[in-house]
């Protein structure tokens, strides 16, 4: 064996794909420091046949040979409760502007349609098999409802044994998007959420308190286009689109509304497994995920009283080094895609 073959870190992907989750895929895809496993998918941003067609589009539009696995189209159970929902404060993510439905984001990725195939095996069927028959250990990014997760931890609660870390865009401990008490992401599945943040592995989480401390302006957005590569280019009109739709929705992930800028939330993900000192505070920290269906359902609560002793393996960003960010955006973005 080729002393200097490094042996790659063998990732698997769980998305939602909407503008962020292509980001991800993108910079995962361009980083030779993986071996991307599987890419499953999940419900969320959009309904799943969208979210499964948008991550075949960036799959096709990268020119990669990954597999992609159809996950769960639903949450586990949160939505058979009658009612469940109408009390909560629910964040407008749709408006009808000259006739034309705003979404921030969309069904279709505006790439070429698929024209590559989703593996016939489901998605948690994927996740049990691989991991249970894992030689070495894999990192899981879960960055959509955690929905295949749940339900794969839950069939098969010792696959974690071949986990090394999974590493998870959710919740928010002071910042919240979906509701006044939650994140889209744990709040579209609470239940598979606190199934996954109370799994017996180390997880490292990345929730809108770490992923807005770093935001995006049309500024950056075109210091990355004049990166030159379709991917680069593409990226970029992401982040520009995520802006027109954040103003559109009238809000903002910064402060000054003024001044519009976004969170590239799920792609951080990625970067920090290749610089994870890109998260200059993170914290172990004793969590949980409401699923009682009040206003907080879908909250990640942090159990701040110091005189308890921290529980769980969950490992907290509060902050991340946005030139750091901008520095790795801008030597991945640039690597033509057929050289990975
Ligand atoms: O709250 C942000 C998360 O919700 C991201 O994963 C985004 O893609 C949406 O799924
Ligand atoms: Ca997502």
């Amino acid at each position: 064996m080729n002393k200097n073959l490094t042996t790659k870190r063998k990732i698997i992907i769980d998305v939602d794909t909407g503008t962020d989750d292509a980001m991800a895929l993108i910079l995962a895809i361009l980083s030779k420091e993986f071996e991307i496993l599987g890419i499953t998918v999940v419900h969320g941003n959009q309904p799943l046949p969208f979210t499964l067609e948008n991550t075949l589009r960036v799959v096709q539009f990268m020119g990669a040979d990954i597999p992609v696995y159809a996950g769960c189209p639903a949450p586990m159970v949160q939505t058979l409760t009658p009612g469940r929902m109408k009390n909560q404060r629910l964040q407008v993510f749709e408006k009808t502007v000259d006739g034309k439905k705003i979404n921030i984001h969309d069904e279709h990725l505006p790439l070429p349609a698929a024209h590559i195939m989703a593996e016939e095996k489901h998605a948690v069927s994927f996740l049990i098999e691989t991991l249970e028959q894992a030689k070495e250990k894999i990192t899981v990014v879960s960055v959509g409802p955690p929905t295949n997760l749940g339900m794969a931890l839950r069939m098969k609660p010792e696959i974690t044994k071949n986990i090394e870390e999974i590493i998870i865009m959710g919740g928010g401990v002071r910042r919240v998007n979906r509701t006044s008490a939650a994140e889209m992401n744990f709040y579209m599945d609470p239940e598979a959420s606190e199934i996954l943040i109370q799994a017996d592995v180390r997880k490292v989480i990345l929730p809108l308190d770490a992923t807005t401390s770093a935001l995006f302006t049309r500024d950056d957005a075109a210091k990355i286009a004049a990166l030159g590569t379709p991917h680069a280019v593409f990226f970029a009109s992401l982040i520009t689109e995520f802006i027109e739709r954040l103003t559109i929705l009238g809000f903002s992930n910064n402060d000054n509304s003024a001044d519009r800028a976004i969170a590239i939330h799920d792609a951080l993900c990625i970067l920090y497994l290749l610089d994870p000192s890109l998260v200059t505070d993170l914290r172990r920290e004793t969590c949980d995920v409401d699923f009682f269906g009040g206003y907080a359902d879908g909250a990640l609560i942090v159990d701040s009283r110091s005189a308890y002793e921290k529980r769980g393996q969950n490992y907290v960003a509060y902050h991340v080094d946005k030139e750091r960010v901008m520095e790795m955006l801008s030597e991945r973005l640039a690597i033509p895609a057929a050289t990975v």
